[in-house]
């Protein structure tokens, strides 16, 4: 979505990297050593599977016209100071349009509109959202310490994710947040 480095976590790259063996490891030690392995595994199956983790330049949005039924149409959760640039970010974007924002706070939905350059519906509760069919795709811009909970909502209600660093609080959360990704079959891009 953005011009930055991206890493996508498919169910696909899971399958190839062991990776339910490698989590089954870290919960008994997660040692350096076995952090290190993890790293390495990944890098081995990616390479193996001829799969590039880290590759912007194919996720860059291009100028070409979008059709209609092709247009992503997604939300911010979350609309501080980083949502509200994304969203003013997501105006260059092609095929990409906001239909909605969730913050807790009114002043947050304005800045919002104010970044769309357009009046989408706005909610303090971000499970509104998540039950709206017509939403392909979440941005969760919410507070570190909530990623978790909004992504894993998120991928269970069918919703692909765009989430930025540090895309987990701890390196639970992390896990939790790849198992929901592999069980609602989603796509995640987290960008640095
Ligand atoms: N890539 C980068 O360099 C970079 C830089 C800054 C922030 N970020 C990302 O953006 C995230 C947000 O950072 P920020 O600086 O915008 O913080 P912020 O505090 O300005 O914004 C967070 C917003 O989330 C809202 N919020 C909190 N809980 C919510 C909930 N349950 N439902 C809906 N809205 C809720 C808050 O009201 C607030 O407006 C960070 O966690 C980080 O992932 C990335």
């Amino acid at each position: 979505m953005l011009r930055s480095s991206t890493a996508l976590v498919t169910p696909q790259c899971h399958a190839e990297i062991s990776y339910a063996q490698e989590k089954q490891r870290y919960m008994h030690s997660l040692t350096r050593r076995n952090f290190m392995r993890i790293g390495a595994g990944s890098m081995a199956a990616g390479a193996a599977a001829k799969i590039t983790l880290l590759e912007p330049a194919a996720l860059w949005g291009e100028e070409q016209a979008v059709a209609p039924s092709d247009q992503i149409r997604f939300a911010s959760i979350g609309t501080g100071t980083r949502g509200c640039e994304l969203l003013a970010a997501s105006l260059a974007v092609p095929g990409v349009e906001c239909v909605a924002v969730c913050d807790l706070y009114d002043s947050r939905h304005e800045a919002a509109q104010e970044a769309v350059q357009k009046q989408v519906p706005a909610t303090r509760n971000y499970k509104e959202i998540l039950d709206r069919k017509d939403v392909d795709a979440v941005i969760v811009a919410v507070p570190d310490h909530q990623h978790r909970r909004v992504v894993v909502d998120a991928c269970a209600a069918g919703k692909d994710v765009y989430i930025e660093k540090p895309m987990s609080h701890t390196v639970e959360d992390g896990f939790a947040m790849v198992d929901a990704v592999r069980k609602g079959n989603r796509i995640l891009a987290a960008s640095a």
